[in-house]
């Protein structure tokens, strides 16, 4: 969703706001805009990309060494030029650029325009600038006492950065539900939505609390302030982030980088969490609260997308091996239909980003009711990991594709370390069948690797099917979140229509949509009701259908079945999700290439969702 990035130092700003906007771009935009403060306040933004706002900001004056940038993402008011940010105060002094959403903005509106003012744009954002421009004018204060004013007058979520042209040397930022990073220089500050613009300049940084007001002045030290007006100490911590992350690497598409980087991320995400020769599994950011875990009534998960995918794979695990009920929750339908929890239940939120606006409101939830909170995000020191009461961290570096690849198999690994230590906490698994997975867990990253020897074929079968309009997944068992998850990666980049399906459930409807026009994906992998599976692929067979079948080496009924074959190694039964996802996500990847779509950023996509 919308970028942030500002800066305030002794260079030139705008060569560092436009490289700081492309970096930001992978979270998905429809505008770009920044501002600058020299001689007076200039404003440059436009609908489209960061591209086209060079172009539009190219031959004016451009100096300044403070200045704000912005990417946005439409919430209120179509993507144009108007409603791009920054936004105006009514007297042109003050530029904002904002990310989230003013709840009440429609009633501060209203007041406002009561007072005289004038609006230009559509959004929530320009009202929030005026009603600064209004506390400034009426209480006559300083800028980030008259930004702090303001916020206490607002509802809802912001991240927010202003400059004020009648005092040059400061940027005024505040966040309150949407992330915010404060990047620490040799007399340079820089102010982001999240570190990938700051990276390539400090290691130096402060992630902002909610309700926090930073006010980086230049030839000063960081100073914020909570909304209460009271003085707080910076805690500045060392950014764990590198800038060859932020890189494709001779790739031609982030998200193929991503997916070949899986062998590597799915062993950083078990280093050090299991032995083999001594059956030790542990996941030290859970220990502290491991006992609730192993003794809970029942486990809630919850999440949204690819992460949700992630988490129905985990009630599958830890159901199977720790006997324990789960159940996984749409984190957005959680938060709003008054469920039951209570203080002897542990909910696991799932999150890449650890930003995602509904899995943190669900979030928040379970804890008001007193529930033990468990965190597994990617994104080290995000807002979920930091309000969760412990976590265990995927270490699968910076994912920048919008379609999530490599954060899956690393969520699911996580997932599999722990389901495996509460199992032997509980003695729910006999010792030979845990032993058994450990070795098989071991052997995971080069079965990945050997697994991404198929892209070739792969790419050879996307070019038969990339102009079709429909595909069906369908899975059993285990492999039903895996069917589900590579319908989500087929559309979201190729735009192709998909659905994902449990095989059986094929005769209750979707059978009908069968004919020889429609691929349909299978994983019909040899372990877990695999003659069920055959049998649904006869039977889309007998209606003409073509198979693509995801099976284990040295398979050959399924073989003499499908039209297209693809084999992965033999697994265990419940370690099979990771291996079936990668020739998945290479499907999606080849046949949105071959249908000339924007891999990393498909339209309408935001990387992190944060607003509901
Ligand atoms: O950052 P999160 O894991 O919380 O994001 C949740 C979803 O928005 C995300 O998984 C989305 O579905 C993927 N980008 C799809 O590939």
């Amino acid at each position: 969703m919308c970028g942030i990035v500002a800066y305030i130092g002794n260079k030139e700003a705008y060569p560092i706001l436009i490289k700081g906007l492309r970096r930001l771009e992978y979270r998905g935009y429809d505008s770009a805009g920044i501002s600058l403060v020299n001689a007076g306040l200039n404003v440059y933004k436009c609908k489209g990309k960061v591209s086209d706002l060079e172009a539009f900001a190219s031959g004016k004056d451009v100096s300044g060494v403070v200045g704000i940038g912005h990417t946005r993402w439409a919430t209120h008011g179509e993507p144009n030029d108007v409603n791009a940010h920054p936004h105006q105060s009514g007297n042109e002094h003050l530029a904002i650029i904002h990310n989230g959403i003013i709840e009440n903005y429609d009633s501060l509106k209203t007041e406002l325009k009561k007072r005289g003012h004038v609006f230009k744009s559509d959004t929530d954002t320009e009202v929030l600038v005026h009603l600064i421009e209004d506390v400034q004018a009426n209480e006559d204060l300083p800028l980030a006492e008259a930004v702090r004013v303001a916020l206490t007058q607002v509802v809802g979520a912001y991240a927010i950065a202003v400059l004020d042209r009648n005092d040059p040397n400061v940027i005024i930022g505040a966040k309150k539900g949407s992330p915010m990073v404060v990047g620490i220089g040799k007399g340079e500050f820089f102010l982001a939505s999240d570190a990938t613009p700051i990276v390539e300049y400090t290691k130096e940084v402060v992630y902002l609390e909610d309700e926090q007001i930073v006010e980086l002045r230049l030839g000063q030290e960081v100073r914020i302030k909570n909304i209460e007006n009271e003085t707080l100490t910076p805690y500045i911590q060392e950014l764990e982030l590198h800038l060859e992350a932020l890189e494709k690497g001779g790739y031609d598409h982030f998200m193929l980088k991503e997916i070949f980087e899986q062998p590597k991320s799915i062993a950083d995400s078990m280093r050090g969490r299991f032995h083999v020769e001594s059956g030790d599994v542990s996941l030290g950011g859970i220990i502290d609260y491991e006992q609730k875990l192993v003794s809970a009534k029942r486990i809630i998960i919850v999440a949204c997308g690819t992460s949700w995918h992630a988490g129905l794979v985990g009630e599958y695990l830890i159901e199977d091996l720790a006997r324990i009920p789960v159940e996984v929750e749409y984190a957005s339908e959680f938060r709003y239909r008054n469920p039951i929890i209570n203080e002897e239940d542990v909910v696991i939120a799932i999150s890449q980003s650890g930003e995602t606006a509904d899995t943190l409101a669900a979030l928040e939830l379970a804890k008001s009711k007193g529930a033990t909170t468990i965190g597994i995000c990617n994104v080290v020191g995000s807002s979920i990991s930091r309000v969760t009461d412990a976590g265990s961290y995927t270490h699968a570096g910076p994912e920048i594709g919008v379609a999530s690849t490599k954060a899956f198999t690393a969520q699911v690994t996580v997932l599999i370390l722990m389901a495996l230590r509460l199992a032997h906490k509980r003695g729910s698994i006999p010792e030979s069948r845990f032993h058994q997975m450990l070795a098989s867990l071991e052997k995971l990253p080069k079965q990945v690797e050997e697994t991404l020897k198929t892209a070739s074929l792969v790419e050879h079968i996307s070019k038969q099917y990339k102009d079709v309009r429909n595909f069906l997944y369908l899975g059993r068992g285990y492999n039903f979140p895996v069917a589900l998850e590579g319908a989500l990666k087929l559309k979201e980049i190729s735009y192709i229509h998909a659905e994902g399906y449990p095989a059986a459930e094929m005769k209750h409807g979707p059978i009908a949509l069968i004919d020889e026009e429609m691929p349909v994906v299978v994983i019909a992998t040899s372990k877990g009701n695999y003659e069920k599976v055959i049998s649904n692929i006869q039977e889309v067979k007998a209606r003409k259908g073509k198979i693509i079948a995801i099976v284990t080496e040295g398979d050959v009924t399924a073989a003499e079945l499908a039209d297209h074959v693809i084999e992965i190694p033999d697994t265990e039964e419940a370690l099979v999700p990771i291996l079936a996802s990668v020739p998945l996500q290479l499907l999606s990847y080849y046949i949105a290439v071959m249908r000339g779509c924007n891999v990393d950023q498909p339209r309408n996509l935001a990387k992190s969702v944060t607003v509901e």
